[in-house]
């Protein structure tokens, strides 16, 4: 049934029905979850269809050659490694790539022979299945508060939050000019601009805004795109300006973790505590618990 056809039967449908009946069946329609499922489908439908406009603007890797650090950290790398980005690319559509002979998962250890490894796979976004358990069930209800994506390359944290949660104000920074275009006809052509922002700028420039958020997310966000010493002194602008208490703070790897390999001396307990989170909660069928299990939610103290 088109959309026309489908209006005119719920029409009918309200015209037949008692005049008695008719009040309740109408606060039903307006206060009822019943249509949850098929509103909940509709944003996964919209996602797919953003990671697929995406998969078209970019190369198989996601990586600009105006990434000219992270490409060098690709370079690097000591064990093989396969750059998959996991918003864009879900396990159907790597499977496909591998049958397409245009990516693979394994490689050979020994050149000629059938002995093969595992190829590390690295991901700058998160999927929609970890965006689902950020938004649905580790934050709470975002009605009127301010989400801060820190590094927002795609938009997929925005997208995330535009449909998979009420958050009044969705901003993304992002340092890299081309990936804000990205982000920008996304907006455009979908209409999110009504809740959602993006900068192009250094976070280390947007002092209120972070000192204004209510979550700030950080997947990944340093690592592979900033020298060592450039990470440090982020992080130390992030400490210094995320201050309001009881905000909240997303973030992989968990910060302990990142202050550890950067030998940085926060006092973490005397800024944050850590909420713990219950990863059981989230039973969808490609639920990839080793992927939820890098996710870390922080309370500013
Ligand atoms: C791993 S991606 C995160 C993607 C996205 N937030 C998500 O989870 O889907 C990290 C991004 O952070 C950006 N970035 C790194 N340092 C930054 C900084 N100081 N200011 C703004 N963006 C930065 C990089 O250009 C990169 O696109």
């Amino acid at each position: 049934m088109d959309f026309s056809s489908a209006r005119l039967a719920i029409l009918n449908v309200l015209k037949g029905v008692r005049a008695k009946d008719l009040p309740r069946l109408l606060h039903w329609v307006k206060t009822t979850n019943d249509f949850d499922e098929f509103t909940s489908n509709n944003d996964d439908v919209v996602l797919r269809s953003i990671a697929e406009d995406l998969r078209h603007s970019l190369p198989t890797e996601a990586i600009l050659s105006s990434e000219h650090l992270a490409l060098q950290k690709l370079h690097e790398q000591t064990k093989p490694t396969v750059h998959i980005d996991a918003f864009l690319y879900d396990d159907d559509c790597i499977d496909s790539l591998c049958e397409e002979g245009k990516m693979s998962r394994s490689y050979c250890v020994t050149c000629g022979s059938h002995q093969t490894a595992p190829l590390e796979f690295i991901s700058h976004s998160f999927s929609l299945m970890e965006l689902k358990f950020l938004y649905q069930h580790v934050l709470p209800d975002l009605t009127g508060k301010i989400v801060v994506d820190v590094g927002s390359r795609l938009g997929a944290v925005l997208f995330g939050a535009f449909f998979y949660s009420s958050a009044s104000q969705i901003c993304g920074v992002e340092m890299n000019s081309d990936f804000c275009r990205l982000q920008e006809a996304v907006i455009g052509k979908y209409q999110l601009d009504e809740r959602i922002k993006v900068l192009n700028a250094d976070i280390c420039t947007q002092s209120s805004l972070l000192q204004n958020a209510d979550v700030i997310i950080m997947n990944n966000v340093f690592e592979y795109f900033l020298e060592r010493s450039e990470q440090a002194r982020t992080w130390k602008f992030i400490s210094q300006n995320v201050r309001k208490k009881g905000s909240l703070l997303v973030t992989v790897p968990s910060l302990e973790k990142s202050f550890l390999d950067l030998q940085m001396d926060i006092q973490l307990n005397h800024w944050v505590e850590t909420v713990p989170l219950d990863y059981d909660v989230f039973l969808e069928e490609d639920a990839d618990r080793e992927a939820l299990e890098q996710i870390y939610l922080y309370k500013v103290l």
